[in-house]
């Protein structure tokens, strides 16, 4: 029977109640494919600090680089927002994308039809269509950029840098132009190279990876621009490839659109088969263990491990299918419940989704 090493973080707040039901799910659907998850529980995060002094041991690292892809629910909460910025849960996620060379964060973002309503946008632009990927550079730009405090003229003053260089933009660009293969085969890019030197040298780069992809239309935009089309003509977009800060922002308005932020998956890729998969929500410290969670985003982020990492794209497909059949069936967690829907709580939401299967 072939074997795979999954390590799991469920990390802080709902990501704890989450993971709980994706783990559930990953076991039966690979029990039905005749392979075995062998998944190792570790702590990263608030709770890594609480017990071990520091968001990402050494530990947790280790048995992540030894594993064949990671399960990450979500990390954070109100108890640690006051630590420097060394010791916040947050460091853990920096440490793990550098520490494990992630640098493509894929982050699809699309509509459910019977989710529609959910959507803060008008019918009439949500009927158009959402369906987009947002691909982010994960482990460049000002989030790894040199940073510190200086003296500016006797005031005090604070400074991030955003660097990117040629083979950075080279391999997050192709990342993106091979995803849009696979879609509608349309690439924005996004910068502010109408300021930024970096972003001049994002746009010449990204220009020549387009090249070996004549299929693929290419075109930039400005991401205040972008800010803007995504909320007027959100059905405009295919891929979306941009940089680290631009995708975090970018990513979250997207989420937004579609109006169902505890739907959506994503995973942080690099060349090889190993990747980080995890929602696009954070850890909801208010609803932490009180079956209020949606898990569907998580189940969802397991069906993108299947798939990426373990080639298993029918168990990827199952579980999209038992997700869409239990939302058709008119069963809602509370972030996505529309008055004549079931409401249901997080057990029973995981419940249904193995029900499924
Ligand atoms: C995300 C989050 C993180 C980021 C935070 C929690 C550090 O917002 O994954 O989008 O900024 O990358
Ligand atoms: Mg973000």
């Amino acid at each position: 029977m072939k074997e795979y090493k999954i390590a799991v973080i469920p990390g802080d707040g709902i990501g704890v109640d989450i993971t709980r039901e994706a783990i559930k799910v990953m076991t039966k659907v690979s029990e039905k494919y005749g392979t075995k998850l062998i998944f190792t529980e570790l702590k990263a995060g608030g709770c890594a600090i609480d017990e071990f002094g520091e968001p990402l041991p050494k530990h947790t690292l280790d048995v992540c680089k030894d594993s064949d892809a990671v399960l990450l629910g979500a990390v954070g909460g109100p108890k640690w927002d006051n630590l420097e910025g060394q010791q916040r849960p947050e460091k853990a996620l920096m440490g793990l994308r550098g520490g494990l060379g992630l640098y493509a964060n894929l982050r699809p973002a699309k509509v459910y039809d019977v989710l529609k309503g959910a959507s803060p946008l008008k019918n009439e632009i949500i009927d158009e269509g959402v369906d987009l990927l947002v691909v982010r550079e994960l482990t460049g730009g000002i989030y790894f950029g040199d940073r510190g405090r200086c003296d500016d003229n006797g005031i005090e003053a604070a400074y991030d840098t955003e660097k990117y260089n040629v083979s950075e933009i080279k391999k997050i660009a192709h990342v993106a132009f091979k995803s849009a293969m696979k879609r509608r085969k349309k690439v924005t890019s996004v910068d502010k190279s109408n300021i930024l030197e970096s972003s001049r040298l994002w746009r010449s780069v990204v220009e020549e990876v387009s090249k070996e992809y004549p299929e693929v239309e290419l075109n930039h935009l400005y991401v205040d621009n972008t800010a803007m089309q995504l909320v007027r003509k959100p059905s405009q977009f295919d891929v979306i490839l941009t940089s680290n800060l631009f995708g975090d922002i970018l990513s979250d308005e997207a989420s937004m659109v579609t109006g169902s932020i505890g739907m959506l998956a994503s995973s942080s890729l690099r060349e090889d088969s190993f990747g980080m998969y995890e929602p696009i929500h954070g850890s909801a410290p208010d609803i932490a263990g009180k079956d209020l969670a949606n898990p569907l985003a998580q189940i969802l982020s397991s069906a993108m491990l299947f798939e990426y990492s373990l080639g298993m794209s029918e168990a990827a497909r199952d579980i999209e299918e038992a997700v869409q059949n239990v939302l058709d069936k008119g069963y809602r967690t509370g972030d996505i419940f529309t008055e004549g829907t079931k409401k249901v709580g997080t057990a029973q939401m995981g419940k249904l989704v193995l029900d499924e299967l």
